[in-house]
Formats: structure tokens, C-alpha cells, sequence
């Protein structure tokens, strides 16, 4: 296939997003370029899916911390003793920071509130250590540190993001019918938990995290961190121990995050 530099770049984000990328970030986003260019021209069938799960090494539901697209992993940067969210934006969150960071900020000029920026800010971040149920492996990774909205909101958008609501605007993502196949069916418990929430009256909170959900890289747009710093600070409660060492019921996957490379 014919590969144009320029467009891939664009799709990055610009030359200066790709530039502050680690070689891991870049070739996964090259793999997801490559991918869509490729079955963009044809959408496939779930059984066609279903067909490639034995030309991969490993499995689609994979973190992306332990897997790499482009020959071996890298070493990751130390982490310092007692990791702050920020600490692990900079030096974990790899391969999800920058999409996170441009749905929160695309929440932010849409004038949602703080705890929805939140929600959009945290809500693919876990992909770092599982991608399967992610919404449920988010929502558990953030419960101790959130609001029980925002945790909400985290849990529920990955059911939601199947379920279109036109009334707000959301439609069913094209994406979603190259990644599960066009005649693919919402397994019956994403169903219920869609069911559920429909009827919830925090709906809104995890569906605004799906409308701000962006699936390409909006060229030239690289929010930085700091543009989140106060609404982390009025609304994640930083354990001081660091997280990973605060002995809450989910310390063990802060520090699977930190330390993917120990291997028992
Ligand atoms: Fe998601
Ligand atoms: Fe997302």
C-alpha cells in the first residue's frame, strides 16, 4: 500500500507531536495508520475478524505496555517513588496520553463540567495495562481516587460508544465497524449494561465522554497536561504514599502499570 508521509504525520497530530512521541508511541500509531489505510477501502465481517486473531503474536485485548507492534519493547523511564497521576501521564501512558488529553480538551471547549473533563481526561488510559472490558478495568483503576460520577462515567462509556443517540449528536462509530466487523452484535452484557444506563440519571455524564471521544488525532491540536493541573487537583484525590503504594484495593494494577516488566 502507498504510505504518504505528510498525511500520517498530520494524523499525529504535526511534526511537533510526533517529535515528543517515544519509539513505542510512534510505531503504535503507525500500526493504527497502516490499519486503516488498509481496510479503508473494505470493511470486513466479523468472521473475517475473527480470521486474523491467528496471523498476530498476541491478542487484540492486550495493554499496549506489553505488547509492541515494531520488533522488541523498549526500556521504560524510572518511576519516581511515590507516582502522582501526572507522573504516570509522563512517563506510562505512552500510547493513550495523547488521545486522552484532546478528548478532555475538546470537553473543555464544549463547556462540560470539571468532572466530565475528568472522566474524558482518565477514560482510555487503563489500555495501557488491558484494552478488553476497559471501561470496567478504568473505572476499578480510578473508583479509590474519583468521584463515584466520574467513575460513572469511565465504566460506562465503552458500552455506550455501540449505541448510538442522535438526539445529542453521537453516531455509531465507522471505526468500531472496521475493528468488529460490520454485521457485529454488542455481546448481551454490554446490551444490559447499555439498558441500565439509558434509563440512569447519570446517563448524560458517561455519554458526554463518548461525544467528546476522539478517534483520530486532530492535526495541531497537543494539549499539554498543565492545562488539566487545577480540575486534577479539586477532583483526584492523590494518595501521598503514591499510587501503587497506598495499599487501596487497587494498588496491584498501579503498580502493573509501573513495573511491567517483573515477571512473576
Ligand atoms: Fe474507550
Ligand atoms: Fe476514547
Amino acid at each position: 500500500m502507498k504510505l504518504d508521509p505528510q498525511e500520517l504525520i498530520a494524523s499525529l497530530g504535526g511534526a511537533r507531536a510526533v517529535a515528543a512521541m517515544t519509539h513505542e508511541a510512534r510505531a503504535d500509531a503507525m500500526e493504527h495508520y497502516m490499519f486503516r489505510a488498509t481496510v479503508a477501502g473494505k470493511v470486513p465481517s466479523v468472521s473475517e475478524v475473527e480470521a486474523q486473531i491467528t496471523t498476530r503474536p498476541s491478542r487484540r485485548g492486550a495493554g499496549n505496555l506489553f505488547v509492541s507492534h515494531s520488533g522488541n519493547v523498549q526500556i521504560l523511564p524510572k518511576m519516581p517513588d511515590k507516582p502522582t497521576l501526572a507522573d504516570f501521564f509522563k512517563l506510562r501512558f505512552h500510547t493513550t496520553s495523547n488521545h486522552v488529553l484532546q478528548s478532555a480538551n475538546l470537553a473543555m471547549k464544549n463547556g462540560t463540567s470539571e468532572e466530565t473533563i475528568l472522566a474524558c481526561l482518565l477514560h482510555d488510559t487503563v489500555q495501557e495495562l488491558i484494552k478488553v472490558d476497559h471501561g470496567w478495568w478504568g473505572a476499578m483503576l480510578y473508583e479509590p481516587y474519583v468521584s463515584e460520577k466520574v467513575a460513572f462515567a469511565i465504566r460506562y462509556h465503552q458500552a455506550l460508544r455501540f449505541y448510538e443517540d442522535k438526539e445529542v449528536g453521537y453516531e455509531y462509530p465507522d471505526v468500531y465497524r472496521r475493528m468488529f466487523g460490520y454485521d457485529y452484535q454488542p455481546e448481551p452484557y454490554i446490551e444490559e449494561a447499555y439498558q441500565m444506563v439509558r434509563n440512569h440519571k447519570w446517563y448524560m455524564e458517561a455519554r458526554l465522554v463518548t461525544i467528546n471521544d476522539l478517534y483520530s488525532f486532530e492535526p495541531d491540536v497537543n494539549p499539554a497536561l498543565d492545562q488539566f493541573t487545577d480540575i486534577i487537583g479539586r477532583h483526584f484525590k492523590q494518595p501521598k504514599e503514591g499510587l501503587g503504594y497506598d495499599n487501596s484495593p487497587v494498588a496491584h494494577l498501579w503498580r502493573s502499570i509501573a513495573r511491567p516488566d517483573v515477571p512473576l
